[in-house]
């Protein structure tokens, strides 16, 4: 079994298997070739190429305007570097939400041309139709997300906790039954009461992964630049940032900057070539 074996690829039975023994699930996103890498030698069991690429790398507002081309970018960087970890490229706004068939195929380029273990869609029961394709008829992993689905926060008026009140609560636990009937392997809770995020851990027999969703899902999961502090956007309050980099970062070029302008770097013998004194004669 992989977890046992050290480097062997993360599979859904050892997910499946994690759940039903009670060991948590750890994930986190990449975007890039050495932050994969990063992530895979720490062994975390899952790694998610998530459309927050939009928010965290490329400057964007929202996650509305990433393209499926620029998860298929990122996704191949990340599956360069990483040995073990089960890889998962979202889906970005619009690629699955036409029919079926444009997310089923939309789903193959992910898996065909960045060779991705998996996909993730944002959406409930309405999507089943669409998980069913994927799943059935391509044969690709599917991860559902619900709860705060930041493709439509728009339409939940933001970014607010949702399923606090006795129906949407209701319609959380019946998108999360909906999803595992379609097929889906795993599922991404968003901001959701830790209560109701346990119930519907509790009645569904797939892992769930939890973001701002409480301790009692099978997992969780953070978006890297969020956890590293490297994120220039308000911080949630279910985040929590092991690190402070940006300033980090931001010490070390100004050290390297004061540097060059005195003269310290680069050092003679430390950062530079020497060519013989004969050879410079004859120049
Ligand atoms: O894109 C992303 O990072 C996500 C996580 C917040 C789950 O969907």
């Amino acid at each position: 079994m992989a977890q046992s074996q050290g480097q062997e690829k993360i599979t859904i039975p050892d997910l499946q298997r994690m759940k039903e023994q009670g060991e948590k699930i750890s994930m986190v996103t990449a975007y890039d070739y050495p932050t994969a890498l990063l992530v895979d030698k720490a062994g975390l069991e899952l790694i998610l190429v998530g459309d927050s690429v939009g928010n965290t790398v490329l400057g964007y507002e929202s996650t509305i305007p990433v393209e499926l081309e620029d998860i298929i970018h990122h996704a191949r960087a990340v599956m360069r570097a990483v040995k073990r970890a089960f890889v998962v490229g979202d889906m970005p706004f619009m690629s699955f939400n036409i029919s079926p068939e444009e997310a089923l195929y939309n789903a193959g380029r992910l898996m065909k041309e960045a060779l991705v273990d998996g996909v993730k869609l944002e959406g409930g029961c309405e999507l089943a139709q669409v998980v069913e394709a994927i799943v059935r008829r391509g044969g690709i992993p599917v991860m559902g997300h619900i709860g705060l689905t930041p493709q439509r926060a728009s339409q939940l008026g933001g970014f607010k906790v949702q399923g606090r009140d006795k129906e949407k609560a209701r319609k959380l636990l019946e998108d999360a039954k909906c999803l595992e009937e379609a097929g889906i392997f795993a599922l991404i809770l968003e901001c959701v009461p830790y209560q109701l995020a346990k119930l519907i851990t509790e009645r569904v027999s797939i892992p769930t992964i939890g973001i701002g969703a409480g301790p009692y899902c099978d997992g969780q999961v953070l978006v890297f630049h969020d956890l590293v502090g490297l994120s220039f956007r308000f911080a949630p309050k279910f985040v929590k940032r092991y690190l402070d980099l940006a300033s980090q970062i931001e010490q070390a070029l100004r050290a390297y900057k004061e540097e060059v302008k005195a003269g310290v770097f680069p050092e003679l013998e430390a950062h530079s070539f020497k060519m013989s004194e004969e050879v410079l004669r004859e120049l």
